[in-house]
């Protein structure tokens, strides 16, 4: 969206909720009159509208419509060392933060490490027989963490603009092919057509 026709809309949004505020007025005014045959004063229809235009900046200020937001596609696109001592925010530091909150310590890996997602799939592929619903070694299959963990995320969602296509891309069979490495794409997160097929696109285990 560009910056014109985001302006537009905010100055549009702010009319229509002036406006539904002086017709929220007049029949304020009405009730007023019918009870003491009172008037609001200019000064009050002018703070109220004054409040209103404040209501709709902080909202604005909160969820930018327009939060320029870089396309991120494949796990290291988010999950890259950026703090040597703690690990934030690799695949590792995930696991044992996300175990940690459980009182529990994760069996692979320091936070420290940056492992590629496909060495989570030793213990988290999804299990069969005995294992159903479960990972063939670890408890949860790596789906069960990490589509709810994410789709649920504000984090996520809103501030990293994240869909299923951070992840994933969709190959001709509708196979929902796995982003394992970063994805080389343009602004509007298509994949650069000069390296195809997408590097570290891989099969669901
Ligand atoms: C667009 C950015 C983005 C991409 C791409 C991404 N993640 Fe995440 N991931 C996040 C954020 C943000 C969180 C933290 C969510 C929160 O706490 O609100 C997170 C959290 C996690 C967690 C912790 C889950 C928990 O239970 O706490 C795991 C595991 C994880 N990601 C794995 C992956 C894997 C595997 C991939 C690739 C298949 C991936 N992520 C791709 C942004 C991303
Ligand atoms: C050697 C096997 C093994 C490997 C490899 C492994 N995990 Fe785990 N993982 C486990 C086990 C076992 C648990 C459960 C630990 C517990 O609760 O005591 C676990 C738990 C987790 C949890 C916590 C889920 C929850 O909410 O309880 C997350 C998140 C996680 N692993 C992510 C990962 C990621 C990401 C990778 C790859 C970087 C990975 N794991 C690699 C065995 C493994
Ligand atoms: C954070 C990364 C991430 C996001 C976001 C994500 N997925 Fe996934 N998805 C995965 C991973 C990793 C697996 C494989 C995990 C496993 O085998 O346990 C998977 C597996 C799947 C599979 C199974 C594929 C197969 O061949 O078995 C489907 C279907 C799927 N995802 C659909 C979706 C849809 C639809 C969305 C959006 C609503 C979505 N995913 C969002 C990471 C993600």
């Amino acid at each position: 969206m560009n910056r014109q026709l985001t302006t537009s809309i905010l100055i549009a949004t702010t009319i229509l909720l002036i406006t539904v505020a002086a017709v929220g007025l007049s029949t304020v005014r009405v009730g007023a009159q019918a009870q003491s045959g009172g008037n609001l004063t200019a000064a009050d229809v002018a703070r109220i509208a004054n409040e209103t235009v404040t209501n709709v900046l902080a909202k604005q200020l909160a969820f930018p419509i327009e939060a320029e937001v870089e396309p991120r596609r494949g796990c290291p696109a988010c999950h890259d060392l950026v703090n040597a001592t703690s690990g934030q925010f690799t695949l590792a530091y995930e696991a044992h933060a996300a175990t940690k909150a459980r009182n529990r310590t994760h069996p692979a890996f320091q936070p420290t490490d940056n492992p590629n997602v496909t060495e989570c799939f030793a213990c988290h592929a999804p299990g069969t027989g005995a294992r159903a619903g479960k990972g063939t070694v670890a408890p949860l299959a790596l789906r069960d963490i990490v589509h709810p963990a994410h789709l649920g995320s504000q984090i996520f969602k809103y501030e990293l603009g994240g869909s299923c296509f951070s992840c994933h891309n969709v190959d001709g069979e509708g196979n929902w092919l796995i982003l394992s490495q970063k994805v080389d794409t343009n602004d509007k997160g298509v994949p650069n057509p000069d390296k195809l097929p997408i590097p570290g696109a891989i099969p669901a285990p």
